[in-house]
């Protein structure tokens, strides 16, 4: 029997729906949420992703500062524009877009941005706080995963959760939330040393794809009746498409929906909820600005309190 295909996008328009509520009652005592938002260079995929964040916060009520910089810019440079970011009141969440430059180190500028404005959730407070169970931000595309999963009812506690990816914006931070307890999943990480992925992909009951890789994960690789999560966003060369290349997931879909007992589409999945749960953070960086501003740092999620 086929999949059940997930609509992310409706979901998002969910979650979104609650953040402009949210937004409304700041607005209400005087606050705008607003994101500054550091481009670096014209890589195209970015270009896209900022301005679907911008798009998006415009919906929610919300603003954002844009600074596109030269690809060329200097490391000293980008880190003064962070920092007067960090120091503007009106700023309440700071996102510089990866990849940055080869020339910038990408740990020293997540470094410099003020933890308690990093809806990211890049920064090593907030990468800390998620490993110790601690409250903080936590990164938006596997808070987007860990949505799509309860708004699917697929149960997630006990279940045998393998990710294929170890990046740090989603396989690593995926890895922690789904252990922790209020998830109670049991998780295996997968990368590109893993001997016999296949081995270890058939054992899932959630299969969560975020390689990079397009296609990387056919049918064969799937358990049957499984909940398939594709992260992947490839652009892969296609002549009769407008712009010359279609976006293909990680999952080879079409052999995959035949194995799955829910799959997510790429695109129109996982994508459309990162930048919901952006929009969530940042809403969640304005309330407690508003209260003071001094509220303890990563005082977001609400964290995870047995060991
Ligand atoms: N590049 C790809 N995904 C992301 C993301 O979630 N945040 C930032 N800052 N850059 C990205």
């Amino acid at each position: 029997m086929a999949a059940v295909v997930v609509d992310g996008k409706a979901a998002a328009q969910r979650i979104r729906a609650e953040v402009r509520e949210r937004v409304r009652l700041l607005r209400e005592k005087g606050l705008i949420p607003c994101l500054g938002v550091i481009l670096v260079g014209e890589d195209p995929a970015s270009l896209s992703y900022v301005t679907a964040k911008a798009k998006a916060l415009e919906e929610a009520g919300m603003t954002s500062r844009d600074l596109r910089l030269p690809a060329d810019t200097g490391e000293d440079a980008l880190l003064a524009h962070i920092a007067g970011l960090n120091r503007d009141p009106a700023v309440q969440g700071i996102l510089v877009q990866l990849p940055l430059p080869s020339h910038i180190r990408e740990d020293r500028v997540i470094s410099a941005i003020d933890p308690r404005k990093d809806v990211d959730g890049f920064h090593p407070v907030s990468v800390g706080n998620l490993v110790l169970g601690k409250p903080g931000f936590v990164p938006c595309t596997p808070q987007g995963v860990a949505a799509l999963l309860r708004e699917m009812n697929v149960p997630i506690a006990g279940a045998h959760v393998v990710v294929v990816g170890r990046s740090n914006i989603v396989g690593k931070p995926l890895v922690n939330l789904l252990s922790r307890r209020d998830f109670n999943a049991t998780v295996t990480l997968c990368h590109t040393g893993t001997r016999d992925l296949a081995a270890y992909t058939r054992q899932a009951d959630i299969l969560i794809a975020a390689a990079g890789k397009a296609g990387l994960i056919t049918a064969d690789m799937i358990r049957e009746g499984a909940a398939v999560i594709d992260v992947g966003v490839n652009r892969v060369p296609d002549p009769a498409a407008k712009k010359g290349y279609r976006l293909k997931g990680d999952v080879d879909f079409e052999g995959a929906v035949e194995r799955a007992s829910v799959i997510t589409p790429v695109p129109g999945g996982v994508g459309p909820m990162t930048i919901a749960m952006l929009l969530r953070n940042l809403a969640q960086a304005a309330e407690d600005w508003g209260a003071g501003g001094s509220k303890a740092l990563g005082d977001k999620s609400p964290g995870d309190k047995s060991p």
